[in-house]
């Protein structure tokens, strides 16, 4: 599916909707199998986590919490500005509770590095980040995910909640942002 608009903006798809369900589905049976019994809270970031954190917490059976936490750094543009703001904090205390960070991309790792650190204050018995889709070597700081579905390489990729000055987040498949003159 390769989309023209008059912008000269191609999206070339790079993990359709199938492989993306196959990861959640692998994703979703290493949760279940280290938080069974837990009762962990899942932290979505906002907003990109949306359509991950819902198909992923579908296919848990077990008890659990959802809280979100939105953070800003990225503008309209592509990279990263390395500024990270929360702009919407978790709403329950998560002293002595398993925490799951849940998000789209891990890139810079910057935004999720600023994330783990302050929740990492709030002294929970655990916290673990995981990710949908890894850029590899691309991380400016050191952090690993403890659960990731796709990796991929350089590129900005839009669709199935990551969006382009928000826009594309409805795309079933995941899709790499290719424009004439670079974007
Ligand atoms: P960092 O660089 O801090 O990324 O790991 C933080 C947030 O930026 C967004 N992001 C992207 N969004 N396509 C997108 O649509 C991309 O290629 C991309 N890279 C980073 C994303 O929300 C991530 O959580």
């Amino acid at each position: 599916m390769a989309q023209m608009t008059p912008a000269t903006v191609r999206l070339k798809p790079l993990f359709t909707r199938d492989e993306i369900a196959d990861a959640v589905r692998r994703i979703a049976a290493a949760v279940q199998r280290d938080y069974d019994d837990k009762n962990p809270v899942l932290v979505g970031v906002l907003k990109g986590s949306f359509i991950f954190l819902a198909d992923l917490v579908r296919q848990l059976e077990m008890s659990l919490e959802i809280d979100f936490v939105r953070l800003s750094s990225y503008g309209a543009g592509t990279q990263t500005s390395g500024q990270v703001r929360l702009v919407q904090k978790v709403e329950r205390p998560l002293k002595g509770r398993h925490v799951l960070v849940v998000d789209d991309i891990l890139d810079s790792g910057l935004t999720l590095k600023f994330l783990m650190d302050y929740l990492a204050r709030q002294k929970p018995a655990s916290l673990r980040l995981c990710v949908l889709l890894v850029k590899r070597g691309q991380q400016y700081v050191p952090i690993t995910p403890d659960y990731h579905g796709l990796q991929m390489d350089e590129g900005f990729v839009v669709g199935y909640g990551l969006d382009w000055d928000q826009k594309y987040r409805n795309l079933p498949d995941i899709c790499v942002v290719e424009m004439d003159g670079g974007i």
